[in-house]
């Protein structure tokens, strides 16, 4: 199937993050507990950037507040240029429960990703349909949430996000809850479709070589409070082979910073 024309964003543009001087605190039996502190981050369009760090350091926050889900922090997050205040349809978010309505068919689920928009009726039936065929469940659109595997529910997952063409994916733990075979040929999947939508994709993940085979960076964040630690450019080109040599490399490096301190 040729891609349709996409009415939002006829180009396509990926979007380029700039994270500034962001803190967050949560208040904890009335006082403010710091959970982020001066994070300084730009991603630039395009790039796939992995965070790991471990549970409870502020990766799901961050998120929170790129998506715009909560505006009750300190410092700027800018897309583009322009300031992020609340949730958009530029930025796409997928969790590690797929969060879909049980009562609709995947194709339903999806549909209602775009339905505050003001297109034909036609236009809305192919973007599904081209994203359905994009994460590989064509032939599953009337299926219901619960005749899904868990890998397929998770790919619907993602279709349902970037639907909207979103600039920026967001992506908290999305394979965190599958088994192993499955996550492997779903991490596959991930970069051919990053690679085919061309968005800035930022990813939390638990698993190293996930974070590694993917990014383009990897990101490792401390906790208490949470703020970014190593920041690692993985020099090389997509797509990758899981068994590269350098990238085996790069998680020996990777390792022995973790485990070093
Ligand atoms: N709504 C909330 N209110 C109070 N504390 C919260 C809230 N959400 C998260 N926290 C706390 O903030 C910290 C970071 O949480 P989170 O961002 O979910 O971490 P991660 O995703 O890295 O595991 C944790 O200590 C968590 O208990
Ligand atoms: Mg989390």
């Amino acid at each position: 199937m040729n891609a349709v024309a996409h009415p939002f964003h006829p180009s396509a543009i990926a979007g380029a993050l700039s994270i500034q001087g962001l803190s967050k605190q949560y208040p904890l039996k009335g006082k403010p507990v710091s959970v982020l502190e001066n994070i300084d981050l730009d991603i630039r369009p395009g790039e796939f950037v992995s965070i790991l760090g471990a549970s409870g350091c502020g990766k799901s926050t961050l998120l929170r507040l790129v998506v715009g889900l909560d505006q009750d922090y300190q410092g700027q997050i800018l897309l583009d240029g322009r300031p992020v205040r609340g949730p958009g349809l530029e930025r796409g978010i997928v969790f590690q429960d797929h969060r879909l309505f049980p009562w609709m068919t995947l194709q339903q689920n999806i549909a209602l990703a775009l339905k505050n928009h003001a297109m034909a009726a036609t236009l809305k039936d192919r973007l599904v349909a081209e994203h359905i065929e994009l994460v590989g469940l064509s032939g599953f659109e009337s299926a219901y949430p619960h005749q899904l595997s868990g890998g397929m529910a998770q790919r619907a997952a993602i279709a349902r996000a970037l639907v909207n063409k979103p600039k920026v994916l967001l992506l908290d733990e999305p394979l965190g809850a599958l088994d192993a075979l499955t996550r492997v040929r779903l991490q596959q999947e991930l970069q051919r479709i990053w690679l085919q939508e061309g968005c800035t994709v930022i990813m939390v993940t638990h698993d190293i070589e996930e974070a590694l085979y993917l990014g383009d960076r990897v990101i490792v964040m401390d906790a208490h409070p949470g703020s970014i630690r190593e920041d690692l450019r993985v020099d090389l080109p997509h797509p990758r082979e899981r068994d590269s040599a350098l990238l085996h490399g790069y998680k020996q490096r990777l390792l022995a910073e973790l485990i070093g301190r």
